[in-house]
């Protein structure tokens, strides 16, 4: 249930092959980081494809409280006035970021950089996660949490640096949202901001921060890690951002045309930044029929057009450096395993417990009301798959859309229908879902 709503239950049963072609919506981090740098940047930044779901909306909201001139100008069209680099202004009331992590850590980061005080909250979900995690850095970087709930949560205040330090950070968990807040708080300060991390988490805030002209280098450092340094004090000129579909958002779809039996469906323009296709990798190596055709790219992010075709799949070993390439796929993965022959082994998924919901365990919960044997241990996942889902169950989605739609794919090739018990929470990342599963032949009851 949404704030204000009901909740919103919905059952899904089994459907006959699901086709068609459709375009998921926009990206969600990328959406977020336009809306940010737009903000950030001189003159005006001009997007297309914005996801204008919950999170990315709340986003554009907090930009335009913090100065910018944010405008819907059409369907997925906006344009952005920038303020330019350390322009936000105290916004007159808190910042309401409801369910989204990443616009509330990334927006921290930009106001850490800021001589301005701005207080952030969010839904029950986002009051319940971790921001320590966020404040450690930017803390280094001269930022302070004048006012905090218990144990580093919102709502919070903080008081951006007047004189922000640069830093170099090692990043202690795979965490891109880190590393964004700290490169948004580095844009105001003087000299060369550097953040490390061990395992490497998705590049769109550094490809899309030198698409608006800052000078920013990647390289490799160790076996999966990357160090990212940044010239702080740029002039960020506004951009033209075309946003691609989102692969997160095409994973149910995808999912659901390899387990409903004959399925054959084209999902247009999704997006294939490498650090976003684990799950991608993963499904095929379990078998599944994943094309790729009309490969092209802008501002640095490729996409391409998916035909997927219903496969018989096999269970996989999933390695833990995969997982930040996959980390919002896990939950359709289970799915996938449940349907697949054999057991698949998640390893490495410590981090599922701090999502909008703890992940881990809601997965698990998901599939064991559907009849599916699961298993956690410690940090890794294990399904036994059996080719088949008895189904029945009613599934608790803990403000989760990933969880609602996760359960309502598996519903649509399970023996008996599967309930979730609302589905207000979709809107967040997918607001077009059901309408556009429907269209495809899914049956949602
Ligand atoms: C995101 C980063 C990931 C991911 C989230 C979006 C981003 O979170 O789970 O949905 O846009 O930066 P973490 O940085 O916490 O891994």
């Amino acid at each position: 249930m949404t704030q204000s709503g009901q909740p919103t239950p919905l059952e899904a049963r089994a459907s006959s092959a699901l086709s068609g072609c459709v375009r998921v919506p926009g990206d969600k981090s990328i959406s977020h980081r336009a809306l940010i740098l737009g903000a950030l940047a001189v003159g005006e930044t001009q997007i297309s494809g914005l996801l204008e779901g919950e999170d990315v909306l709340n986003t554009a909201k907090a930009m335009s409280s913090l100065g910018a001139k944010v405008e819907r100008t059409g369907e997925g069209t906006w344009s952005v006035h920038g303020v330019g680099v350390g322009g936000f202004a105290t916004p007159e009331a808190p910042l309401d970021f409801g369910n989204s992590g990443t616009g509330c850590r990334l927006a921290m980061g930009a106001v850490a950089g800021c001589p301005i005080e701005a207080t952030f909250d969010g839904d029950a979900s986002l009051r319940g996660r971790p921001m320590r995690r966020i404040l450690d850095p930017l803390a280094l970087m001269g930022a302070r949490v004048s006012t905090q709930a218990d144990g580093g949560r919102l709502p919070m205040t903080l008081q951006g640096a007047r004189d922000p330090l640069p830093i170099v950070y090692r990043t202690p968990v795979a965490s891109a949202q880190i590393k964004s807040a700290v490169l948004l708080a580095g844009l105001s300060a003087p000299g060369t901001t550097t953040v490390i991390e061990n395992e490497a988490s998705r590049d769109h805030t550094e490809l899309m921060l030198a698409h608006f002209g800052a000078q920013v280098t990647s390289v490799k450092e160790g076996a999966h890690g990357r160090k990212i340094t940044l010239t702080g004090q740029p002039e960020l000129h506004g951009a033209t951002v075309v946003v691609p579909a989102d692969p997160s958002s095409g994973a149910f779809p995808i999912v659901a045309a390899l387990i409903v039996e004959g399925s054959d469906i084209v999902l247009t323009d999704v997006m294939t930044n490498p650090l976003r296709t684990g799950l991608f990798t993963t499904l095929r190596e379990m078998g599944a029929s994943i094309d790729e055709s009309d490969r092209r790219g802008d501002a640095g992010e490729p996409m391409a057009q998916f035909r997927v075709r219903a496969s018989k799949l096999k269970g996989v070993e999933v390695p833990a450096e995969r997982a930040p390439s996959m980390i919002d796929e896990y939950l359709v993965l289970a799915v996938a395993a449940a349907f697949a022959e054999g057991t698949t082994t998640m390893r490495g998924l410590q981090e599922l417990r701090v999502k909008e919901s703890d992940r881990l365990e809601a997965t698990a919960a998901m599939l064991r009301v559907n009849g599916v044997k699961v298993e956690i241990s410690g940090d890794d996942m294990i399904v036994e798959g059996k080719g088949f889902v008895p189904g029945g169950g009613l599934v608790a989605t803990h403000m989760d859309h990933r969880i609602a739609m996760s359960a309502l794919v598996m519903g649509l090739a399970s023996d008996t229908p599967v309930k979730v018990d609302d589905t207000a929470f979709i809107a967040t990342s997918f607001p077009d879902f059901i309408p556009m599963m429907r269209g495809m032949g899914a049956e949602f009851a």
